[in-house]
Formats: structure tokens, C-alpha cells, sequence
């Protein structure tokens, strides 16, 4: 429970739509879901969760600490879980992101993800507007 709540309070700092510590508590529960977090002295810094299934995995979410961001640490995090992936079987690694976020579309890209598909309006913005996600693929 402590690993959700913490992974809850960096969502909630990172996403528009938080989502509670009990889904969280779920998530890490899961045997199809892998999750790795960067600590320091006891305080997550960074955390990603992806399911996998058939060969295939999907990554959940992945947030770092804003006072941490910047630093290579989303990107020290995906290397790790992707070589975690990649020795559990998984040869495909698929995600969904905002078109406009320009973080995570550069960690993405630099970590060998590409478009395979766009879902036009597919998230709803706290204004209301909507926002299209790219749906992006990398071969483990
Ligand atoms: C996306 C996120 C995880 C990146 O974490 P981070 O530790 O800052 O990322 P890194 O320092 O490893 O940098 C990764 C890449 O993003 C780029 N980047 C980082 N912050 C950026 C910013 N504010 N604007 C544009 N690019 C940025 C870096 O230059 C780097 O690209 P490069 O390798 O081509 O130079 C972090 O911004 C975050 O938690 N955002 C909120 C949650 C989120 O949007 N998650 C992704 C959902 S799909």
C-alpha cells in the first residue's frame, strides 16, 4: 500500500486525472503488470507501470517527480524497464500519448518508439478541449 500511495501522489502531481491510491494498490497487485521506481532515500522519484500479455506490453503510465524532471530520469527508467520487458519475452512495446506533450514525445522517440496510429479527440483537457494521442510501437 505504501508503493500505491506513493505512486498515486506523483500521478496526481504529474496527470490532470489523478488516479486513487486503491487502483494503484490493484495495479501493483496484477501479475501481468510490471512496475519500476526510482527511490531516493525512501522517496519515489520516478515510477513506470506497463501490462503485458501474449508477447505484447503496454505501457500504463510513467511520471517523474517534477522537482526531478529533466534530468535523464524518465529516461534511465524506461532503458531499465524495457531491458526488464525484453527478458521477460515481451517483443513489442506499445503506448499512447498526447501530441503535445514534448517531453514524453522526445523520451519516446529517443527510445526507439514510433506513430503507428493517431486517435483524433481521444483525450478530454481539464478546459474541455479535446486532444489527440499517438499511439506508438517499439520493438523490444
Ligand atoms: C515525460 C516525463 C516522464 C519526462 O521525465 P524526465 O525525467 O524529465 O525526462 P528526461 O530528463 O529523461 O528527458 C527525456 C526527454 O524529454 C526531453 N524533455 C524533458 N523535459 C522537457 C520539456 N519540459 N520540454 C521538452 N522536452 C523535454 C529531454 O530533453 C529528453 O529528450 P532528449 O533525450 O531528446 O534530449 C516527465 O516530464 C513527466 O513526468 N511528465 C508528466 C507525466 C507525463 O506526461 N507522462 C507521460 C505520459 S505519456
Amino acid at each position: 500500500m505504501r508503493d500505491a500511495v506513493a505512486c498515486a501522489s506523483m500521478h496526481a502531481s504529474s496527470f490532470a486525472k489523478p488516479w486513487p491510491a486503491l487502483e494503484f494498490e490493484r495495479l501493483l497487485a496484477s501479475a501481468p503488470v510490471a512496475g519500476d521506481g526510482l527511490w531516493k532515500r525512501d522517496i519515489l522519484t520516478g515510477f513506470i507501470l506497463s501490462r503485458h500479455a501474449a508477447g505484447e506490453g503496454e505501457i500504463l503510465t510513467i511520471a517523474v517527480d517534477p522537482a526531478n524532471r529533466g534530468r535523464g530520469a524518465a529516461g534511465a527508467l524506461l532503458r531499465h524497464h524495457m531491458s526488464r520487458l525484453a527478458g521477460l519475452g515481451i517483443a513489442e512495446l506499445f503506448l499512447e500519448v498526447d501530441e503535445a506533450n514534448t517531453a514524453a514525445l522526445s523520451l519516446y522517440k529517443r527510445h526507439g518508439f514510433g506513430k503507428v496510429a493517431e486517435r483524433s479527440g481521444y483525450y478530454t483537457l481539464p478546459d474541455g478541449r479535446r486532444a489527440t494521442a499517438l499511439v506508438m510501437r517499439c520493438a523490444l
